[in-house]
């Protein structure tokens, strides 16, 4: 079954984990497989100027949450189903995001990904060192979000993808009144 967007019980998740982990990845393919919306967190971010400042040394955007919030709050369809793929994901509120999935690497194979993406050794070893504390795992369960980790060091099959799905199912929308 697939949930449409008209769903009378839809669902709000996040994919979130370190930079390269497989959020995009997996995000996607349980957006396909639901048959729910995919949110890039970043392209709205971007698009809607929902930073204070892009810092040039770490190429990175100074990101306001409050402003994140606030957009998605107002422009979200709560009706609708949806994935926000995001390392920010966990620090969205329970009314934008209910459950968390942290894509999570072998410290080797993330190092290889990020290696690709000729980041600054400095950023690489944050980077890292995120994946070695779950800075965004620990961030998730902190704000109280039902979070399941899941390991995308390898490609994962067919079978795995629809496992989580209907965790995701039985975990999120049955909890939900009729
Ligand atoms: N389960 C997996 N098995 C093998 N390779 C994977 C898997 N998931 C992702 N990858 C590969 O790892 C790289 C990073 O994946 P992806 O872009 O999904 O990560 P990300 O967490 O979205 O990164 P970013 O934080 O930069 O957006 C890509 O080359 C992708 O093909
Ligand atoms: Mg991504």
């Amino acid at each position: 079954m697939k949930y449409s967007s008209n769903s009378s019980r839809p669902i709000h998740i996040a994919v979130s984990g370190t930079p390269g982990a497989g959020k995009t990845t997996l995000s996607k393919r349980i957006a396909k497989i639901l048959g729910i919306k995919y949110i890039s967190l970043i392209d709205v971010i971007l698009a809607n100027k929902l930073y204070q400042k892009y810092d040039r040394r770490d190429k990175t955007y100074d990101v306001s949450m409050g402003k994140v919030e606030k957009y998605l709050q107002k422009n979200l369809n709560f009706r609708e189903s949806y994935v926000i793929d995001s390392h920010l994901g966990q620090l969205l509120s329970k009314k934008i995001v209910e459950g968390v999935i942290i894509t999570t690497c072998e410290l080797s194979v993330l190092n290889k990904r990020l290696l690709r993406r000729k980041y600054s050794a400095q950023k690489i070893r944050d980077n890292l060192d995120a994946e070695i504390f779950s800075v965004c795992y620990t961030q998730s369960v902190d704000n109280k979000k039902k979070t399941i980790k899941i390991d995308c060091t390898k490609k994962l099959k067919e079978k795995e993808i629809k496992d989580i799905t209907n965790h995701l199912r039985r975990h999120l929308l049955l909890q939900r009144p009729l």
